[in-house]
């Protein structure tokens, strides 16, 4: 079982409101792009292949037309915008969520470790008809990050337990704070087999959890009748004051919602440092990763388990063999995967 805390209430009620108003006051909020260039393995497949793969197969049985790409990629491209990074604060306000006692208590008994630094805030605003994949998120390692690999690459070299002298723990807080319908957060905190944690979205609750190893999804929004529009990456959601929110692309004002529509998180994420020393390896580079160990490693140990042969395979085909072989994903959740769909054959 992996270590998780449930914050009910994280904040004092006023506070917890003023983190609707911060979001208002920071403006608007653009697409939050997966897309990133990374030359050689994985170059022609999108950041989270694992995931794209796994949503494909759960979705398997669903009406061709919620399969169209362009859906899909409106479902779950949501907007994003960085509140704070490392000591930098890009929504005044933020501050004492940055510092939460509670969550840096909370963090510390996750991994075990002492010392920590929280290194980033930011929101996501999701549209009705919005949601998010059952996926682990993107882990870091001392060298090896999404700035230099495919995020796929680093969730494989996680998943696959053979770099963990280098991988740097991080503990995740996800927080709410106003109710909706739908968008509902599930977790497997007992593991990919275990049973799901399904937490609805309430006003000034939030759960920290290690998201690098604890598979998690967001329930779709409802759409009210209003089915989601096809959303282009140059399109934000601009706040237009007492609570309204409009989908905008340039000039162009499309749909307007409010908070009931919207679905609105703030994540934390902080480095759990197991001491000074090693919070120092991190920043002085001294131990870092090389690309070239990093395939040669994953690559023999798939040829000791049989997954790949003697001869040299096609990057697609070591792609595949990398994320069927350490990736096991949780059987679809009926949140996740509406059950509507698997009565459409
Ligand atoms: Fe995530």
């Amino acid at each position: 079982m992996t270590e998780y805390t449930l914050f009910d209430p994280l904040f004092l009620e006023d506070e917890a409101d003023g983190v609707k108003k911060l979001a208002e006051a920071f403006g608007a909020h653009g697409m939050y792009s997966q897309e990133g260039l990374n030359r050689g393995i994985g170059e022609s497949k999108p950041q989270r292949y694992d995931a794209v793969l796994n949503y494909m197969a759960a979705h398997a049985h669903v009406p061709d037309a919620e399969r169209d790409y362009r859906l899909i990629a409106s479902r779950t491209n949501y907007f994003r915008e960085t509140y704070a990074y490392g000591d930098e604060i890009y929504a005044p306000g933020i501050e004492p969520f940055v510092h939460h006692e509670g969550m840096i208590e909370a963090a510390k008994a996750i991994h075990g470790r002492a010392v920590i630094e929280p290194a980033i805030v930011f929101a996501n605003l999701f549209l009705p008809g919005q949601e998010l994949a059952c996926h682990t998120d993107v882990p870091e390692f001392r060298g090896a990050n999404r700035k230099v690999l495919p995020q796929w690459l680093l969730v494989v070299m996680k998943h696959s337990g053979l770099f963990e002298d280098w991988h740097m723990p991080i503990a995740t807080c996800v927080s709410w704070y106003h109710d909706a319908d739908g968008g509902a957060f599930v977790f497997y905190p007992d593991g990919a087999d275990g049973e799901a944690v399904v937490h609805e979205i309430k006003a000034n609750t939030a759960v920290i959890i290690d998201t690098d190893s604890v598979f998690h999804g967001v329930g779709r929004m409802q759409e009210r009748g209003r089915p989601l529009p096809v959303l282009k990456r140059s399109m934000k959601i601009v706040p237009e004051g007492k609570g309204q929110w409009r989908l905008t692309d340039g000039d162009i004002k499309m749909e307007s919602y409010d908070w009931q529509d919207m679905r609105l998180s703030v994540s934390w994420k902080a480095y759990c440092f197991r001491d000074e020393t090693e919070q120092r390896m991190w920043r002085d580079k001294s131990d870092d990763l090389a690309l070239p160990f990093i395939l040669e490693t994953l690559a023999k140990d798939l040829r000791d388990r049989g997954a790949l042969g003697a001869e040299e395979p096609s990057a697609d085909d070591l792609m595949h063999a990398l994320i069927s072989t350490y990736i096991h994903f949780p059987p679809p959740h009926p949140v996740l995967v509406p059950d509507a769909f698997k009565t459409v054959a």
